[in-house]
């Protein structure tokens, strides 16, 4: 294992202040509070006002993670929002963050590798901030995914919440930082979750928004399996890459989908509950963010602190799956 490069030096996160609980939606669709939280976990999530910007959640979650990692916007020199629900289809919504921040020295890009679009921001961050002349990144994951819900679509909208999370990276002290990374993809099976609309393949005519075509398309039992199987794979690849056990971690950092998914992925490493941070309860499947937020809940309450060996994975659209080891 070589000496990490990169580490963090502080989090974030921003949510809105609207809650949407499984009782609301009993009243919007053929569901029941009592399904909901029986397969899902879910009790509630947080909703943004339609029409609120990424940006508003991902200014917010960077500007706390800059305040606590003591870092001023004018020294960061790059900005990574990892999305797939970003203010426009251009530019991207890393610049509308630079600009709100003041970060005016930093480059500015977006990556698109949905739920997983976290742990993608943070390892290409920590890559170019290797062989590059960067000092200090910010990165962001966020999503507003109740802006393509179908509202009518029981199987899709009981699932997502909005918000957004952030971590500040710099340079590697005393042993502690990224240890290890993977990122993974199978394009064959982008069928089994997508967005069609929207992009060259769906413009949106008149018709296509009437067919619904910018709203999630998903088979939920073949993501859950396929979930279940490749977050399992690909933390026992950064274990191995880091030299170390799954006993060796404080937390695992799990993305939030749903809970049934993380307790199968804990029950294959025989990780008690004391040993998985879930907070899928209050905001449900926030998509990008639900890593960083967790993270940054889990630091300020205590739960971690500095030196803490802490392993994050996610699955999502794509398919695309990450992992990483990070040493806090
Ligand atoms: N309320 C009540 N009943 C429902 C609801 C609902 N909201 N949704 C589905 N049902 C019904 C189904 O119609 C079905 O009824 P039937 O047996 O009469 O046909 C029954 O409940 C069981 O449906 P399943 O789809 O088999 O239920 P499952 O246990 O698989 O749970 C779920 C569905 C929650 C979607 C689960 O499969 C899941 O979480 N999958 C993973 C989703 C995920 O992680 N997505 C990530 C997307 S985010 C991203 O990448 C952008």
């Amino acid at each position: 294992m070589s000496n990490p490069k990169t580490m963090i030096l502080g989090t974030g996160h921003a949510v809105p202040d609207k809650i949407l609980s499984n009782a609301d939606l009993e009243k919007m669709v053929d569901t029941s509070g009592r399904w909901i939280q029986e397969r899902t976990g879910i009790l509630e999530r947080r909703v943004v006002e339609p029409g609120t910007p990424l940006s508003e959640l991902a200014v917010l979650a960077g500007r706390r993670a800059l305040e606590d990692a003591g870092v001023d916007p004018a020294d960061v020199d790059l900005i990574i929002v990892g999305t797939v629900t970003g203010d426009m289809k251009f530019p991207a919504t890393a610049c509308f963050v630079q600009a709100a921040l003041g970060a005016s020295n930093a480059a500015a890009f977006d990556v698109s590798a949905a739920c997983s679009g976290f742990i993608y921001g943070l390892q290409i961050a920590d890559a170019l901030m290797q062989n590059a002349s960067y000092r200090r990144a910010l990165v962001i994951g966020g999503d507003i995914l109740t802006s393509m819900v179908d509202w009518e679509d029981r199987d899709t909208c009981i699932l997502f919440g909005d918000g957004a999370g952030a971590a500040v990276l710099g340079p590697a002290k005393e042993g502690r930082g990224i240890l290890s990374t993977s990122l993974r993809s199978d394009g064959s099976l982008a069928h089994l979750l997508y967005n069609p609309g929207c992009g060259s393949l769906n413009p949106p005519t008149e018709e296509n928004v009437r067919k619904k075509i910018h709203t999630i398309r998903m088979e939920g039992r073949e993501v859950f399996r396929h979930a279940v199987k490749n977050m399992t794979e690909i933390l026992r690849q950064v274990l191995r890459q880091s030299d170390l056990e799954i006993t060796d971690l404080d937390m695992l950092i799990p993305h939030q989908a749903n809970l049934r998914i993380i307790e199968a992925v804990s029950k294959k490493f025989g990780l008690g509950s004391d040993k998985v941070y879930i907070n899928v309860e209050r905001f449900g499947n926030t998509s990008a963010a639900s890593i960083p937020i967790a993270l940054d809940e889990a630091s300020k309450s205590g739960r971690l602190g500095a030196g803490d060996h802490v392993g994050v994975v996610a699955f999502g659209a794509g398919f695309a799956w990450a992992a990483g080891i990070i040493r806090l």
